[in-house]
């Protein structure tokens, strides 16, 4: 259990779903302006809706299971399920309990028709599921301090020919990492309670081993808006924030997406769309 990546999530939560991005659609992800996205809200749900019609495209003629982990507060799950055509039952997992409390109590009260489920587990360690027909992970695989271990646990909890989506930043392997970049790059990494960040290379040999094979590769890092007015302000405050003697876990995570930000403009981080397949046989 990554107690560090737990606490980041049980103390932000409830600042992340109130103010800033998250706080109109409870999706603790990047707003991305892709094709026909013509307002904040439809930016903040793209990914959501991108994975939707890859549920869409299944056709097992069976009830779909979908599971979600690093489900937030469910805010992806009830896009979905509010959606979805075929018959579908969703399972969110997070490591944060106040997550979890948050996406039970948001079920009950919005989502009362949601086919769902919330479970609080590390990823790293699932609990008993049936086979799933499709397994998604936004913005969480970057939290996994052993993605390996993670690959075998979702290739276990696939059907044969079931997808794995991920969405996350990935290590651009065509720049060079100077000074400067270092810096970005550890401030992201400890901001942002970072456990792997790999090159896409990377996960795509390490997916093949496990029997899931990469059938998309999308860079959606010309998507994102970056350097808005609120980003700027968030690095004038910044500026305040690295004089105190004190630390605290909000500004670290301000810290972290600041220095994203200047990974993304530079090119040494991506931020992708991926698709895997698992292999029939296993
Ligand atoms: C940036 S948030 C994304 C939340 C959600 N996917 C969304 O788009 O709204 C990252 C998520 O990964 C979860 N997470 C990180 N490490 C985890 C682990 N080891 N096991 C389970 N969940 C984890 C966090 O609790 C959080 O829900």
């Amino acid at each position: 259990m990554n107690k560090q990546v737990k606490k980041y999530y049980d103390l932000n939560t409830p600042i992340f779903i109130k103010i800033g991005r998250s706080s109109a659609s409870a999706n603790i992800h990047r707003a991305v302006w892709g094709e026909e996205v013509s307002n904040e809200e439809e930016a903040m749900t793209y990914v959501n809706k991108v994975i939707l019609d890859e549920i869409e495209a299944i056709s097992t003629g069976e009830p779909l299971k979908i599971l979600d982990l690093g489900c937030g507060v469910g805010a992806p799950i009830f896009y979905m399920a509010k959606r979805v055509r075929q018959e579908a039952k969703f399972t969110g997992v997070s490591i944060s309990g106040v997550q979890i409390d948050y996406a039970k109590k948001f079920h009950q009260r919005e989502h009362a028709d949601a086919n769902c489920e919330f479970i609080e587990a590390d990823f790293h360690e699932l609990p008993e599921l049936p086979p799933q027909d499709l397994i998604f992970l936004v913005e969480a695989f970057i939290h996994s301090h052993n993605p390996e271990k993670l690959l075998q646990g979702i290739q276990n909890c696939l059907k044969p020919g079931g997808k794995l989506i991920i969405c996350d930043d990935f290590l651009n392997p065509d720049n060079s990492i100077n000074e400067g970049s270092k810096k970005f790059l550890k401030d992201f990494i400890q901001g942002w309670q970072v456990g792997s960040l790999w090159q896409v290379q990377k996960i795509k040999a390490t997916a093949e081993k496990y029997g899931l094979t990469m059938t998309k590769n999308t860079d959606l890092t010309p998507y994102l808006n970056l350097w808005t007015l609120r980003d700027k302000i968030a690095h004038f405050f910044l500026y305040f924030y690295k004089l105190l003697p004190v630390k605290s876990t909000y500004w670290e995570s301000i810290l972290g997406g600041d220095s994203l930000q200047k990974c993304l403009i530079n090119g040494l981080i991506n931020y992708r769309f991926l698709v895997f397949i698992k292999n029939q046989e296993r």
